[in-house]
Parts: C-alpha cells; structure tokens; sequence
C-alpha cells in the first residue's frame, strides 16, 4: 500500500469517530512521521462552539504525545469538494513540516488536490526575535 493510500484510510476511520453533532461536518486527517508512523485525528465539537477542535488540531496533539515532531506528509478528508485546513490549522502544520511536505485533500472517495505546506500558507509566522 502506498504511504497516500495508507493516509487515506487512516484518515477515513478517524473521519467516522468525529464528534461533530453541531456542524454535521465530520473530518479526519492522517500524518504520516518521517520515521514511518502514521498518526490520526477527528474534529471534536463542544456545545460552546469556538472551543471544537478540527481534525488536523487533534492529529498534531497525537503526534506530540507519541513523541514525534516532523511530520512528513498530511492527508485530510471530508465530505466536501475541497475541505483545505482552516488558517490556524495551516500555522499548526506548518510547526512541524517543512515547506515542501504535501498535503492531500481527499473526499470519502479520492485525493482530490495535493498542496505544499507553502502553498497553503505563504510567508507564515515564524518566531524571529529582533534580528
Ligand atoms: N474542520 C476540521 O476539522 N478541519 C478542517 O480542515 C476544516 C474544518 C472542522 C471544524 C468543525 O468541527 C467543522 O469542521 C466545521 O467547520
């Protein structure tokens, strides 16, 4: 199986654990480590609706807790025709990959489109004190 093709089911079972009764609008997103370990997450809503936390959030908490920190390729998926990381997600991933690292964006079916890390956020925050 390919590592994409791999990212994709991983991303399709962590889309169905989704807690998302609010907006109905179920994600999951798979990382794959460069070492080789493929890491899940699901979007988790919250009555209080800004404290919900998107899939990509809960895959990233994932890869910390299992101890990783460089994320080698990203898939995420949703029913949608194209469910790209919301901006806060973009800087998240972007703590973690370098500019060249893919993210595919996939339907319940197929990888729709496969973006760069700098593609999806140019000229992203990086924590330079004065120089
Ligand atoms: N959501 C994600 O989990 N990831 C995305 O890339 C876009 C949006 C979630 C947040 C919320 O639970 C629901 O989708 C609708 O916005």
């Amino acid at each position: 199986m390919s590592s994409v093709q791999l990212l994709f089911e991983t991303a399709k079972s962590a889309r169905e654990r989704a807690y998302a009764p609010y907006s109905k609008f179920k994600v999951g997103a798979a990382l794959r480590t460069k070492g080789g370990k493929i890491i899940a997450g699901c979007n988790v809503e919250n009555a209080a609706y800004p404290e919900g936390v998107c899939a990509e959030g809960g895959a990233i908490s994932a890869l910390i807790l299992a101890g990783e920190t460089e994320i080698a390729e990203v898939l995420v998926m949703a029913d949608a025709a194209l469910c790209t990381p919301c901006g806060g997600c973009r800087q998240k991933i972007k703590e973690f990959a370098g500019d060249d690292v893919k993210v595919h964006i996939a339907n319940l079916d197929e990888v729709k489109k496969t973006f760069t890390v700098a593609e999806l956020l140019p000229a992203g925050f990086e924590l330079n004190e004065k120089d």
